[in-house]
């Protein structure tokens, strides 16, 4: 039945772009006729591997899975030309491909500005087109609660919400400028099985961040109480780290988002449950009784290393980790989760550079490698930042993304850890649809290849060879997207 889905796409795709009609029917071979076979039963150790073998009378493709059909079909779609054309023409070959890595992903913002559902489709079609498997869907942070939580319903009436916005670049401080337009919204919980389903129709899982004890102003505007100090709590207007988190040393937090949990993991059939990790300023922790009675209680000390309030975060994510697990989940969190003491079963995130990707496969920790210094897409993609389109800073291009080895300075033993590679796509600076194309494309494709081709026969300049049909693929399906890799790949012939 799946690969019966994947064939009727190839039809309306060969229909679409070549106006040939092919017929999709299922059982054996019939005597004389020129085919497309799809067929499971491939042996091979990667699941997502695929064979195809073309002579005069037939395309057979075989798969350890639907999804390695799905991504053969790819390849078949993208060797027909873009143009609409009469004839289409398939050289006689054999091709044997698998992915270099099982997690191969891309992580969305919803927080900072909020996509709707049929934005969130769009963004998972151009991971599908790129034969990417992870949605990474960073739904909460201190700016907006996107996500229903029934038990919960404050997280969205009121941590949804945000009155205002900065205004131009938040560079620091208390005084700076903001609109008139109260901004926001969330998903539903019948929404988000929709867009499960769909991002499973093209092999995507989805990973739901639910990022704490930091970056939860969102949760402190909705659930005052659970801060470490009496105040008035507003759902975050800036961007930024924000010292107010939520205070560890009170059980009713931990409450909150075991009821959080309880739904996410209901909802979201995949095995893996972000739990963020980053940035979470210990200031107010120092000073909270509460959360310096815990410490006492668990007998949390600082060392050389670590101070007992990284200690502290260790504990309650900890805690939020063992009721995953104890739901059959495994945890992922950014690469702060190895201050203190981790669980070897976590998954390291790793954005603060390589560095502390490195260390979780040394200790022994599953990573996914994430650097902002190849793969954030918030960043500028040109040094000529007057041209580009406003953004947050940095400066990632195409080259420095095709030049990430995600396994480099491990041994062959430790770069089994690294199970993937990512995007991040933080949305403070991206307000439209049409803007987060242009910092995706074409740099999620170079980050593809790193994610799906081997190490020794990745080549940029072959990646500049192919630039050409790549844009005109974008554009012909419409999408905004850079353009700087036209001008390289002519500087290069
Ligand atoms: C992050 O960029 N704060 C993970
Ligand atoms: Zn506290």
């Amino acid at each position: 039945l799946a690969l019966k889905g994947i064939a009727n796409q190839f039809s309306t795709t060969v229909k679409h772009n070549a106006n040939l009609n092919l017929q999709v029917e299922q059982g054996d071979k019939k005597e004389g006729a020129n085919v497309v076979i799809f067929e499971l039963g491939l042996k091979h150790t990667h699941k997502e591997a695929y064979q195809i073998n073309i002579d005069s009378s037939e395309i057979h493709i075989q798969s350890v899975t639907p999804s390695g059909a799905f991504y053969a079909m790819q390849t078949l779609v993208k060797s027909i030309p873009v143009q609409e054309v009469s004839e289409v023409h398939f050289p006689a070959t054999e091709i044997k491909d698998y992915p270099r890595f099982a997690y191969r992903g891309m992580m969305l913002d919803v927080s900072r500005h909020f996509s709707d559902v049929e934005m969130v489709k769009r963004t998972i079609d151009i991971l599908a087109l790129h034969n990417l498997n992870v949605f990474h869907w960073h739904l909460t942070d201190d700016q907006g609660w996107r996500m229903e939580i029934k038990k919960r319903p404050l997280l969205t009436q009121i941590g949804a919400w945000r009155d205002n916005t900065v205004v131009g670049r938040y560079i620091g401080g208390n005084d700076y400028p903001t609109d008139n337009q109260r901004h926001g919204g969330f998903y539903t919980q019948d929404q988000i099985k929709d867009v499960i389903a769909y991002a499973a129709e093209r092999y995507i899982t989805i990973i739901p961040e639910i990022d704490l004890p930091g970056h939860t102003s969102a949760v402190l505007a909705s659930y005052p109480e659970l801060g470490c100090i009496e105040k008035e709590y507003k759902v975050a207007n800036r961007w930024g780290v924000i010292k107010d988190v939520i205070c560890a040393g009170n059980e009713q937090s931990l409450q909150l988002f075991k009821d959080v949990m309880d739904e996410v993991c209901e909802l979201f059939p995949g095995k893996y449950i972000h739990i963020g990790g980053d940035e979470c300023v210990k200031e107010r922790w120092q000073a909270c009784s509460k959360c310096q009675g815990k410490i006492k209680q668990l007998h949390l000390k600082s060392d050389s290393r670590f101070s007992k309030e990284d200690y502290l975060q260790s504990y309650f994510m900890g805690e939020i980790a063992q009721y995953l697990h104890s739901k059959g989940k495994q945890v992922i969190g950014w690469d702060e989760i190895l201050e203190g003491d981790v669980s070897k079963t976590a998954i390291v995130m790793s954005w603060r550079g390589k560095t502390g990707g490195i260390k979780g496969a040394k200790r022994g920790n599953e990573v996914v490698m994430v650097p902002n210094d190849y793969a954030y897409f918030d960043y500028y993609q040109s040094k000529d930042v007057d041209k580009e389109p406003f953004s947050i800073g940095g400066f990632v291009d195409v080259a420095k993304v095709y030049s990430l080895d995600p396994t480099e300075g491990l041994t062959a033993e430790e770069g089994k850890k690294i199970i993937g590679v990512q995007a991040n796509l933080w949305a403070e600076y991206i307000t439209t649809f049409s803007h987060a194309q242009y910092m995706l494309l074409p740099r999620m494709a170079a980050l593809a290849e790193v994610a799906w081709t081997p190490q020794e026969t990745r080549e940029y300049s072959n990646f500049l060879n192919r630039a050409k049909l790549l844009t005109q693929r974008y554009e012909a399906l419409g999408y905004n997207f850079a353009k700087h890799i036209l001008q390289e790949s002519k500087s290069n012939e």
